[in-house]
């Protein structure tokens, strides 16, 4: 039984975590990866990630979506490439790349997406970053939960991490389920909120203070998978991708409320500003 120390992630975390773009280098310098998403009327959450997965540097960006999404997909991301997985929503998923995933934004937890899913994740043993209707579809039966790799990087919100791992009565006792949970699964757990957590698998906490409340809006979440997904494949540790992903997050977040305020700010905008953390922390 370990301890849990307490850490906040401020500009001297970001600092050590945070590597510069090494000039000689070459697309494949900076991996590759797949953002698995989306179904019919919920496209634009696979395309929120892909487009943030793109503006984190990743060297490509491949979107797994349905057929109803390919026109939409390739007209606002013509960076990345689209590989068909179903018609309106994914009914098979085969990755043949060394693709680094993120896989749930507009999901859907259709009964082929689950098969899809499961399948995919009984054949896959690299860390993944796995989200919203990915963890929907992990809540329906105790046993999948055993299937996440090793070191993925889980992001649920509230209600996600309850449908995961049972009912709490407040924040504490939530955070406190999570470095259990953390732990047992060697998972790290994005404990999505006002201040995120990222809980480490040796029970550590790292407490984020970057983000404000325009982000409480439909679409900030699956920003946040394509970031994190964006670093892991850049070769960040999954430690390292979790907490400087929700920093960069909170903190384009930031910016994009200097600009356009709380209320009028859209998820678009939080990715758009995304160049300008990069150029503060660069
Ligand atoms: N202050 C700071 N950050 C916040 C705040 C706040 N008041 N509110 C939300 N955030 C941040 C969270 O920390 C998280 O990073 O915004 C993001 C919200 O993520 P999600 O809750 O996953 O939201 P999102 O997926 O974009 O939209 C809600 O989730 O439950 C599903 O299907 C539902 O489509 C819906 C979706
Ligand atoms: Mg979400």
């Amino acid at each position: 039984e370990t301890h849990t120390t307490h850490f906040t992630i401020d500009d001297e975390v970001v600092e050590k975590i945070f590597r510069p773009r090494d000039e000689y280098s070459h697309k494949g310098s900076f991996g590759k990866a797949g953002i698995i998403g989306g179904s019919y009327g919920k496209i634009g959450a696979a395309f929120l990630s892909v487009k943030a997965a793109l503006k984190s540097g990743a060297g490509l960006v491949f979107a797994y979506s349905p057929k109803c999404g390919y026109e939409i997909l390739q007209t606002s991301s013509p960076e990345a490439m689209f590989i068909e997985a179903g018609e309106k929503y994914i009914e098979h998923i085969e990755i043949d790349q060394d693709l680094v995933l993120g896989i749930g934004p507009g999901l859907g937890t259709h009964h082929e997406t689950e098969e899809s899913l499961l399948k995919l994740l009984k054949n896959y043993s690299s860390p993944l970053v796995l989200d919203a209707d990915a963890l929907n579809i992990i809540s329906k039966d105790p046993s999948y939960i055993h299937l996440i790799p090793k070191n993925s990087i889980i992001t649920p919100h509230p209600k996600e991490f309850e449908r995961l791992f049972g009912k709490t009565k407040d924040s504490f006792e939530r955070s406190d389920l999570a470095v259990k949970k953390a732990k047992e699964h060697s998972i790290y757990i994005v404990l999505k909120d006002h201040h995120t957590q990222i809980i480490t698998p040796d029970g550590n906490v790292y407490y984020n203070i970057t983000g404000n409340s325009g982000l409480a809006k439909g679409g900030s979440g699956d920003i946040l998978t394509g970031i994190i997904t964006s670093l892991l494949a850049q070769h960040y540790s999954p430690k390292d991708a979790a907490i400087l992903g929700v920093w960069l997050h909170g903190k384009s977040a930031d910016f994009a409320a200097e600009k356009h305020s709380k209320e009028s700010m859209q998820p678009t905008d939080v990715i758009k500003e995304l160049e300008n953390t990069f150029l503060y922390i660069n």
